[in-house]
C-alpha cells in the first residue's frame, strides 16, 4: 500500500477594471488576478473532504459522492461540496485552507476556492473545462446565476496581464498591464450576491434579449428600440460597456491612462444610474479617488451592492492613498 502525497495547489483572487454585468450576455470583461491566494495543502486519501480552515470556525465533512451542496453547512463548504459534486468526486481528501483573499469584498473568494479544490481533488482538462466546471459548482453552491468571467480570469490569470475576455467564445487575450501605473483596490462594504438583485438583473437583460437579440452583438440603435424603460436603460449598460471594454484595452495598449481612466469612470456612472447595481459608499469612494491627484480613474467592481472600488494610480502616488495595490499573477495550479 503507496502512502497518500500531499499535494498543494493555490488560486488567487480577481479584480476586475472594466467590464461589469456583461459576461452572462456573452460580452466583453478585463479583469486580473491579484497577488492574493487561497491555498489547499492536504493528502487525496479515504472517502470522504475532510476540510478545515483558519479562518472558519467550523470544518468541513462531506461523505461523497456530494448529491446537493446547497444544503451543506458550514456555508463555505457549499463551494467544496459544489466541486466535488460536479467533478462526481468519489476519492476523498483530507486537508487546510488558507486565504488572505477578504471574503464578501467581491474579489471572488469563492471562485478562488472552487478552482483550489477542483485542483485540489486532482481535476484534469483544459482551463476552460475548470472555469466552466467551477461556475456550475458556484451556481449549484450559491443559487445565484453568476457568469464565467470569475472563474476564467482565475483559471486563465497571466502574470503582469489583465485578461480581455470574450464570454461567448471563451477567448482569452493577455493585455499587458504598463508597468508605471499601480491598481489599487479599496475595500468599501460587505457584500453577498445571493439574495440580491444580481438575478433580477440576469432577468431584465433576458427580457432585453427576448426583444433585440443577443446583447453582445447588439447596437445602441436596437437598444433605443426597447420598450420598457427598465430593461432599456439595462441593455444600454450592457452594450455600452462591451465598446467600454474594447476602448479601455486600446487604451492600455496605447498607454494612453488618462483615458483608460476616464472610461473607468464612465463604467462606473452606467451601472449606477442605468444598471443600479451601485450604492451610495461606493459612488462616494470613486468621487474620492478621482479627486486625488495621481488618480486617472476609479469604479465599482464585481457584481456590486458592496465589495471594492477598483482604481488606476500614478504609483508615485499611490502610497499616500488609501487602499491596497495588487498586481496580476499566474491562474490557479498546482505547487
Ligand atoms: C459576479 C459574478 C460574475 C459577473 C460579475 C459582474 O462577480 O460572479 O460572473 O457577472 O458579478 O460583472
Amino acid at each position: 500500500m503507496s502512502l497518500p502525497t500531499t499535494t498543494t495547489v493555490r488560486a488567487p483572487g480577481r479584480v476586475n477594471l472594466i467590464g461589469d454585468h456583461t459576461d452572462y450576455t456573452g460580452g466583453l470583461v478585463l479583469p486580473m488576478t491579484i497577488d492574493r491566494w487561497t491555498v489547499i495543502t492536504g493528502e487525496r486519501d479515504g472517502t470522504s473532504i475532510e476540510l478545515r480552515s483558519a479562518d472558519e470556525p467550523a470544518p468541513v465533512h462531506l461523505h461523497l459522492p456530494v448529491e446537493d451542496p446547497s444544503i451543506i453547512e458550514p456555508h463555505w463548504g457549499r463551494y467544496v461540496a459544489g466541486v466535488a459534486a460536479e467533478m462526481r468526486a468519489i476519492d476523498g481528501f483530507d486537508g487546510r485552507v488558507t486565504t488572505d483573499i477578504p471574503v464578501g469584498a467581491g474579489l471572488s473568494s469563492s471562485a478562488a476556492l472552487e478552482l483550489a479544490v477542483a485542483l485540489a481533488l486532482g481535476f484534469s482538462g483544459s482551463v476552460t473545462e475548470l472555469a466552466l466546471l467551477c461556475q456550475r459548482a458556484e451556481q449549484r453552491a450559491s443559487g445565484v446565476p453568476c457568469g464565467i468571467m470569475d472563474q476564467l480570469c482565475i483559471a486563465a490569470g497571466v502574470a503582469d496581464h489583465a485578461l480581455m475576455i470574450d464570454c461567448t467564445t471563451l477567448e482569452v487575450r493577455p493585455v499587458p498591464v504598463p508597468d508605471d501605473v499601480a491598481v489599487l483596490v479599496r475595500f468599501v462594504a460587505h457584500r453577498t450576491l445571493a439574495g440580491s438583485e444580481y438575478a433580477d438583473r440576469v432577468n431584465e437583460c433576458a427580457r432585453a434579449e427576448a426583444e433585440i437579440g443577443p446583447l453582445a452583438a447588439a447596437t445602441l440603435d436596437d437598444v433605443a428600440r426597447i420598450t420598457d424603460d427598465l430593461v432599456r436603460a439595462r441593455a444600454r449598460h450592457v452594450v455600452s460597456e462591451n465598446q467600454r471594454v474594447r476602448d479601455f484595452a486600446a487604451a492600455l495598449d496605447a498607454h494612453d491612462l488618462a483615458e483608460a481612466g476616464r472610461l473607468m469612470v464612465s463604467s462606473h456612472e452606467s451601472l449606477r444610474d442605468d444598471f443600479g447595481t451601485s450604492i451610495p459608499v461606493m459612488d462616494a469612494a470613486v468621487a474620492d479617488l478621482v479627486a486625488t491627484p495621481g488618480v486617472y480613474g476609479a469604479r465599482m467592481t464585481g457584481g456590486g451592492f458592496g465589495g471594492c472600488v477598483v482604481a488606476l494610480v500614478d504609483p508615485a502616488a499611490a502610497a499616500d492613498v488609501d487602499g491596497w495595490v495588487v498586481r496580476p499573477v499566474a491562474g490557479a495550479h498546482v505547487v
